[in-house]
């Protein structure tokens, strides 16, 4: 049985409750993290926090826990259910109410919310072991803040449905200009003559902690030259290679986008050297 954190206490997950006036539930009004923990052993926990603290802060939600007591949550979460493969989520809203009211009410605790599901083992770079992902593509019909990393996720999950009902594993996305932003639940690079591009950080992506830590990696690590620019719709086609990162994927090649072979249809070379150095150095940050 998964052990849960709910508002001060350790408990089942079943047996967690919250009120139908909580506004993570009414309005999606809340943020949230999903961190991997490999043997407790957790992956990007400083930025994962640091990014929490600034979506707290851009929806002015006013809990001030310190990255030790987020860590010291993480940890019993982990230890509590087995110290295995885990996703730890991490969620904070508003808080539950006393009426459905859309201003930000005044003296309402947040509601805070843990608990850890399994994932697989850390991903290893090798070709023939590594999943092949297959994606198709549609405009982002989002909203305007995607750098929060909000609880509201419709506009995600029905783009993610939309490749999925496909017979896809993901659903990248672009903007009116046709260039491409990133995915439902993943960022996304491609590689072109040798240089790895993905799209600089601005309000139309999540500023993702795999992202952040890929391109550090890659930038001491290796000599793979690395660009943050925005690229299209026709360019991520014509791509050599391309991929998706997120906290349980780490580093996903993509060999086929709407039904279309990507350079040869295979997994690419760049991508195994770029998944080595992330494996090398997923637990410095
Ligand atoms: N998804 N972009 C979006 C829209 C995402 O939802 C995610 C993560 C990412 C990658 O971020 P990171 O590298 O920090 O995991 C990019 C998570 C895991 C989810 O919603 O389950």
């Amino acid at each position: 049985m998964s052990i849960a954190y709910l508002n001060g206490e350790f408990l089942p997950l079943e047996q967690a409750r919250i009120s139908p006036l909580d506004r993570g539930f009414l309005f999606g009004d809340g943020i949230y993290e999903v961190i991997p923990s490999y043997g407790g052993k957790l992956v990007g926990f400083g930025p994962h926090i640091d990014r929490m603290k600034e979506g707290l802060s851009l929806i002015e939600i006013g809990l001030d826990w310190d990255h030790q007591q987020w860590r010291d949550l993480c940890e019993q979460l982990c230890a509590k259910n087995g110290n295995g493969n885990l996703g730890v989520y991490l969620h904070v809203s508003r808080g539950a109410d006393t009426k459905r009211y859309h201003a930000y009410p005044e003296g309402v605790q947040p509601t805070v919310f843990g608990f850890t599901f399994d994932i697989a083992e850390p991903p290893v770079a090798d070709k023939t072991k590594a999943k092949a992902y297959k994606v198709s593509t549609t405009e982002d019909m989002r909203w305007r803040r995607c750098h929060i990393k909000s609880t509201a996720l419709l506009g995600n999950v029905m783009h993610f449905q939309q490749g999925y009902a496909a017979g896809n594993n993901e659903t990248i996305l672009y903007n009116a200009d046709k260039l491409v932003t990133e995915a439902s639940a993943c960022n996304v690079f491609m590689v072109k003559n040798g240089t790895v591009f993905t799209a600089p950080l601005d309000n139309q992506l999540l500023p993702g902690i795999t992202r952040l830590m890929l391109l550090d990696v890659l930038k001491k690590y290796t000599d793979i030259p690395v660009k943050e620019e925005f690229f299209s719709l026709a360019d991520l086609m014509a791509a050599d290679e391309v991929w998706l990162t997120s906290s349980s994927k780490e580093v996903a090649p993509v060999t086929h986008v709407d039904g279309k072979a990507i350079g040869n249809g295979q997994i690419g070379a760049v991508w195994e050297k770029a998944q080595t150095a992330f494996e090398a150095h997923r637990y410095d940050y």
